[in-house]
Formats: C-alpha cells, sequence, structure tokens
C-alpha cells in the first residue's frame, strides 16, 4: 500500500472513537489491515442470527441498528457497532442497515482482539461501548 493510502486512511480512522487513544505507529499498523465498504441506503449490513466475524467503524453516513421492524438505536459519525458476535463468536444479536449511503471500515475480529489486547484503551472503550448497549437493552 502507497504511503499516501495510510495517511488517508489514518485520518479516517481518527474519526473512530474506539481508536482515539492510539499511538501513531498503531494508527500505522492498524491503517495497513483495514477495509473500507460502502453501503447504500436501505442496503443490510449484518442480519440478526447470522455468524459474522468482522467489526465495523462508520466513517460517513448513519447506520440504523433494529430486530426486523423494532427500531433499537441510530448510529453516526465514530461509532461502531458488530463488537458483539466479534466478543462472543455468536450470531449477530440485530439487523443493521445502511440508513444512508454509508461510508464503513471493516475489522476482522483477530485485529479487534489484538489491538484490544496491545493497548488496553481500546479494550476498555469496547467494553463501556457493551455495556452501554447491554443496559440499553433491558
Ligand atoms: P452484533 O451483535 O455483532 O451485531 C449487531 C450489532 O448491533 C451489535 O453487535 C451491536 O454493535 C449493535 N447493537 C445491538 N444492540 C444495540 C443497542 N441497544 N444499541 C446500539 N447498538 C446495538
Amino acid at each position: 500500500i502507497s504511503d499516501e493510502v495510510i495517511l488517508r486512511r489514518i485520518f479516517v480512522l481518527q474519526k473512530i472513537e474506539l481508536f482515539s487513544d492510539l499511538t501513531l505507529n498503531e494508527f500505522i499498523e492498524l491503517a495497513r489491515m483495514v477495509d473500507e465498504a460502502q453501503f447504500e441506503q436501505g442496503e443490510v449490513i449484518c442480519q440478526a442470527g447470522e455468524l459474522g466475524d468482522t467489526m465495523y467503524g462508520i466513517i460517513e453516513g448513519h447506520v440504523r441498528v433494529h430486530r426486523g421492524a423494532e427500531f433499537i438505536a441510530s448510529l453516526q459519525e465514530g461509532e461502531s457497532f458488530g463488537e458483539m458476535a466479534i466478543i462472543d463468536s455468536g450470531p449477530r444479536s440485530a439487523d443493521c442497515t445502511a440508513a444512508t449511503r454509508t461510508v464503513l471500515l471493516q475489522l476482522h475480529r483477530d485485529q479487534v482482539l489484538s489491538f484490544c489486547f496491545q493497548n488496553t484503551e481500546v479494550l476498555k472503550r469496547l467494553m463501556r461501548v457493551l455495556a452501554d448497549r447491554l443496559k440499553g437493552m433491558q
């Protein structure tokens, strides 16, 4: 990958709250491994009940979290989702749909977990996000 692509990806990665405490070297390392994906409005990103090993960070756009017709949450730029299946290797807890045209960063489970153990701030942030969402589900 060219230096230009790495720089552009670091710029984008800084938008994701989960990664706000990474060092420059960690940003470079992460920039080499992430993928970007675009979804059009209405496109399904992941579905409740399916297995998945990808976590997502929203770079642009809005994502609707729902279970069929039941609305759960709306997520925006800087927020992440898909962490639950990463943590328990179980099926997705909800459907996630692009509410607008959306640009996402995609990270594989192994990459997320290795970052969590390398930089405990990432782990703490991930646990905080998870706790907030579980509280909201009561
Ligand atoms: P996962 O279960 O892997 O896939 C669906 C995702 O929806 C889930 O991870 C969370 O990231 C997200 N999600 C589930 N419940 C909530 C909630 N109450 N608030 C916000 N996001 C949620």
